[in-house]
């Protein structure tokens, strides 16, 4: 080393004044940098100048080829002296880093904020069918005069929906133009009656029972559609007639439509009641003046009734000496249309969500 001085005092001479150019150099940088990372406004903008002087191309690997080009003498001068600006640096750059952090998570914080006084997005509530709101308050209104639901089958027994209900097998509802057969045996229910079958040989009178469902027929119109439903009741007892069926129809005309509406029979045949009638109410749109509703009849039609035919009671074991019964049938789409105004049957089935809010 020493030698070197000795034979080489120019370059010595030289390298020392390289020095304290190169260390006033790196205070300017230092400067520079304090000013700009003083300034950066985002933190996204601080690290682009933690690049610019800390980065590969940067002021930093500058001076760390100078310190290379530097005689030994020099080199842990400077070396110590780019450290310490370096560390100094850093730790501006970290005190901004954090202090930036924190700025831009507070101004996200307030744009972000949810307003929790916003109301949610409405849900949509389901409602029921018009056709379970007629059966639920058919159930309701003669429930209260102690009949009680009982279900059956949808696809029944020929010999349920038919023949123990005293229908011949050349009865015209028998028809295939009426009937869907499942096969040779089967059909779906023409109507809710077979329930009655199941009933007296399933339970002991005196029985009080209603039925409701889905029936099935080869039909299809403004006024007829292959599923409809029924309701069907059932009163078995001592000593029951005609009297008993016609007061227990008015109680529940008046209990649905309103007490000023007038109830008639009409004769009809059923071959599972004897005698047998067509119930009618007069009309609850126009109460009995006339109008499109009742085809300017004053009345409407409710469903079909009698008292049950020895026949049916004697086929499930009854004596009709001892025993005797009312039955009645009616159609709840045809109570949902007198009610509800409806004109086409078919929106029934439709699921036309216009149509069903409507009943909400
Ligand atoms: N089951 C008959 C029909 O579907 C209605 C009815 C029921 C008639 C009970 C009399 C007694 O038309």
């Amino acid at each position: 080393m020493r030698l070197r001085a000795i034979f080489q005092p120019d370059q010595r001479e030289f390298v020392t004044m390289a020095l304290t150019e190169h260390l006033a150099r790196l205070k300017e940088i230092e400067a520079q940098a304090q000013a700009d990372f003083t300034n950066a406004p985002g933190t996204k903008e601080l690290y682009d100048q933690k690049v610019r002087y800390f980065g590969k191309q940067g002021s930093f690997s500058e001076l760390m080829r100078v310190m290379g080009k530097l005689g030994p003498e020099d080199k842990p001068t400077f070396g110590k002296e780019v450290n310490e600006t370096k560390q100094r640096l850093e730790a501006l750059y970290n005190q901004q880093e954090s202090q930036l952090k924190s700025q831009e998570m507070a101004t996200r914080l307030a744009q972000e904020a949810l307003d929790l006084s916003l109301p949610g997005p409405e849900r949509s509530q389901g409602s029921r069918h018009p056709i379970s709101l007629v059966i639920n308050e058919v159930i309701s209104i003669l429930s209260r005069i102690g009949y009680s639901v009982r279900l059956g089958p949808q696809i029944e027994g020929d010999w349920f929906n038919f023949e123990a209900l005293n229908i011949p097998p050349d009865h015209p509802s028998r028809d295939l133009q009426d009937t869907f057969y499942v096969d040779d045996h089967h059909v779906l229910r023409t109507h809710t009656s077979p329930v009655q079958i199941h009933t007296l040989l399933n339970e002991i009178p005196p029985l009080r029972v209603l039925a409701p469902g889905s029936v099935f027929r080869c039909d299809s119109d403004v006024s007829h559609s292959p599923n409809f439903h029924q309701i069907e009741g059932m009163l078995v007892d001592r000593k029951v007639s005609m009297a008993d069926l016609k007061g227990t129809l008015s109680y529940f005309v008046k209990e649905l439509f309103g007490s000023s509406l007038k109830v008639r029979f009409r004769p009809s045949f059923f071959p599972f009641t004897e005698p047998s009638a067509e119930f009618d109410c007069s009309c609850p749109i126009c109460q009995g003046k006339g109008c499109r509703m009742c085809k300017h009849s004053g009345w409407v039609e409710i469903g079909g009734c009698g008292l049950i035919n020895p026949k049916v009671l004697m086929q499930a074991g009854l004596d009709p000496l001892e025993w005797q019964g009312l039955a009645f049938g009616f159609g709840i789409e045809r109570m949902a249309i007198i009610k509800y105004g409806v004109q086409d049957i078919r929106l029934f089935n439709e699921n036309d969500l216009r149509f069903l809010r409507q009943f909400e």
